[in-house]
C-alpha cells in the first residue's frame, strides 16, 4: 500500500533485517504460523519493518528496561521491542490484548516464545480500557507505550490518556497508524493542548512522542482547538 511507502514529512528509516530472524523472516514472507503449523497471511494487520526498526533502536538507544504494548497481534512490534529489551541486557514487556486467543489464535506470544523472547513478556488477555487503569493504580510504569490496539478515535484518545500517565517523565509514546484519521486527530490534539508531550517524529505510518518532566498544569476549561 501507498501509505507504507513513506509519504509523510519525514522519510521512513530503513528496515533494518539484522533485528530478529524470525522478524525478518515474518517480513520476507508476510506470513505468521499458527501453533498447529497453519500458513496464515497477516496483510497490513501489523507494525511495518520501519516501525520496527524504530521500535527497536529506541529500546536499544535508551537502554530501555520497561515497555508496554496496546494491541499485540501477530507479534511484530512485540519481536522488535522484546528483541531490543534482549540486547539491553534483559528487560519487562507488559502486552495488552483482549484479542490474543480468540482471534490472533495466540500467534503473538508463540511468535515471541519460538524467538526466545517469551520470558519477557506479561500478556493481560483485555481491553485496554479495563487493563491500563488497573496498571495506573497499581503504580506501574514503564519507559516506553506502544500504541496500536482498538483503532477508534475514542479508545485511542483513552489509550493516550493513560499512556501519558504510565510513562515515566523522558519516557516515550508511540502511536501506530497516523494514516488513520482516528489516530492523526488524537496526535493533534495532544500536540496543542499537552504540552507535556514533544513531537520527536511524525509520519504517515507512526508517531513518537517524549514525556517532558513538565505537570499538567492546565486550568480547568482549558481547550485549544486542534
Ligand atoms: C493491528 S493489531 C496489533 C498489531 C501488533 N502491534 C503487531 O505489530 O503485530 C491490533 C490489536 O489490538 C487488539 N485490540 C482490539 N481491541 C482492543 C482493546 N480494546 N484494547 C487493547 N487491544 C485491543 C486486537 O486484538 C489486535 O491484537
Amino acid at each position: 500500500m501507498e501509505w507504507r511507502q513513506g509519504l509523510g514529512t519525514t522519510p521512513f528509516p530503513r528496515a533494518d533485517p539484522e533485528i530478529n530472524s524470525l522478524l525478518t523472516e515474518i517480513y520476507r514472507t508476510g506470513t505468521v504460523h499458527a501453533a498447529d503449523g497453519t500458513e496464515i497471511k497477516f496483510g497490513t494487520g501489523g507494525a511495518t519493518p520501519a516501525l520496527a526498526s524504530e521500535l527497536y533502536r529506541l529500546v536499544r538507544a535508551h537502554r530501555l528496561r520497561r515497555t508496554l504494548e496496546v494491541g499485540m497481534g501477530w507479534g511484530l512490534s512485540g519481536l522488535a521491542i522484546c528483541q531490543g529489551l534482549r540486547d539491553n541486557g534483559g528487560g519487562h514487556h507488559v502486552a495488552v490484548d483482549p484479542g490474543q486467543t480468540t482471534i490472533y489464535r495466540s500467534v503473538g506470544l508463540l511468535n515471541l516464545r519460538r524467538a526466545g523472547l517469551g520470558d519477557l513478556v506479561q500478556l493481560f488477555e483485555e481491553k485496554a480500557e479495563f487493563a491500563l487503569p488497573d496498571l495506573l493504580r497499581r503504580g506501574e510504569w514503564f519507559d516506553l507505550t506502544f500504541i496500536d490496539g482498538w483503532h477508534l478515535h475514542d479508545y485511542v484518545m483513552l489509550d493516550l490518556f493513560y499512556a501519558r500517565q504510565l510513562v515515566r517523565a523522558g519516557g516515550w509514546i508511540c502511536l501506530d497508524d497516523t494514516w488513520m484519521p482516528a489516530v492523526s486527530r488524537t496526535v493533534a490534539f495532544a500536540l496543542r493542548n499537552l504540552s507535556m508531550l514533544a513531537l520527536v517524529e511524525r509520519n504517515d505510518n507512526y508517531c513518537l512522542l517524549r514525556k517532558l518532566n513538565r505537570p499538567d498544569d492546565r486550568a480547568w476549561d482549558h481547550f485549544e482547538e486542534f
